[in-house]
């Protein structure tokens, strides 16, 4: 049989999410994938209207199914965590069952298990301000958002995925050097997704035999990226710097996934494996 993954974070086609998915499909996986409840509208209608064929070509000629497309907010654990405000937002009541809880039950019942979880979404509401200048509840966001959500989904999901099983989320290197223009809390909530892919592992390996790593991934021009605001300067300053002077492809993030996903890395867990054309050894540029 082949894999089924879920992959949570896919809203266009620009992003680490969709390439991902595409490198997980060319594979032979079943793809699940879980898109914020503000963009499912779009991104159904989008899929629908063949507006993503081009690129769900997959390297055969296929193209890229996705099996079903679930609406989720990863900043929710269940119904009793929702405040009111969200409950009656317009964008909201349109959509049922978009709590992590919720969507792990709804996996459950369609398709009884998984065996890959990928985690490719973030989000700070004060990325554009300096540390120095960020709120605490600006601060606590970024958190909930780009951290604690890949805690909820791993627990909701590591009970229904089969043994051998892998998940992947994405990091910055802003977690562990100073990269100014990452604020409002992203850099401390990429250093916690690090720390927690450790914990993790360990704790997912011994009880579940799941592995979990994190990919470090290069500068890429997706949504999230250009709605910070210098995304253009960090592929410029990779391409100048980095050992390898070429543009990073979402592609090659993709297939690094893929390769984390499979049982060719069946011995690596709890790393962060970077996918950044090697700009991350660089001590000084030149
Ligand atoms: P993207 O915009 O394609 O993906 C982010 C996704 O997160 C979007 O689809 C958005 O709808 C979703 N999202 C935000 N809040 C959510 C919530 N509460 N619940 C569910 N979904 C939510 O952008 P990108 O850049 O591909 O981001 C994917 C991951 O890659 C993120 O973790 C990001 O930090 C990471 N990354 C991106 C880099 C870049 O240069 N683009 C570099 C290194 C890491």
């Amino acid at each position: 049989r082949g894999k089924r993954a879920f992959i949570a974070g896919v809203a266009d086609d620009n992003g680490y999410g969709w390439a991902i998915a595409k490198s997980l499909a060319a594979a032979g996986a079943e793809i699940l994938v879980g898109t914020w409840v503000p963009a499912l509208n779009i991104f159904e209608s989008s899929l629908r209207r063949g507006k993503f064929d081009e690129s769900r070509k997959l390297p055969d000629g296929s193209l890229m199914e996705i099996t079903k497309v679930y609406p989720l907010d990863a900043v929710f654990d269940d119904m009793e965590s929702v405040p009111e405000d969200i409950k009656t937002n317009k964008r909201y009541s349109g959509s049922s069952k978009w709590t992590v809880q919720e969507v792990v039950e709804c996996v459950k019942q369609d398709f009884g298990s998984i065996d890959i979880l990928v985690h490719s979404l973030a989000n700070g509401p004060e990325v554009s301000k300096p540390l120095l200048e960020t709120s605490r509840n600006g601060y606590l966001a970024a958190i909930s958002a780009s951290s604690y959500s890949f805690i909820s989904l791993l627990s909701h999901f590591v009970p229904i995925m089969n043994p051998g099983g892998a998940s992947i989320s994405l990091t910055y290197i802003a977690s562990e050097k100073i990269i100014p223009g990452y604020g409002g809390g992203m850099s401390s909530a990429k250093a916690a997704l690090e720390s927690d892919t450790r914990v993790l592992a360990f704790e997912a390996g011994r009880k579940h035999k799941i592995r979990v790593n994190t990919i470090s991934a290069g500068p890429l021009r997706s949504r999230a990226a250009k709605a910070i605001g210098f995304i253009d300067m960090m592929i410029d300053y990779s391409s100048a710097n980095a050992p390898l002077q070429k543009e990073l492809s979402a592609e090659e993030v993709g297939n690094a996934a893929a390769f984390l996903a499979s049982p060719l890395a069946s011995a690596i867990t709890g790393a962060v494996v970077y996918v950044d054309n090697g700009l991350n050894a660089m001590g000084v540029g030149v």
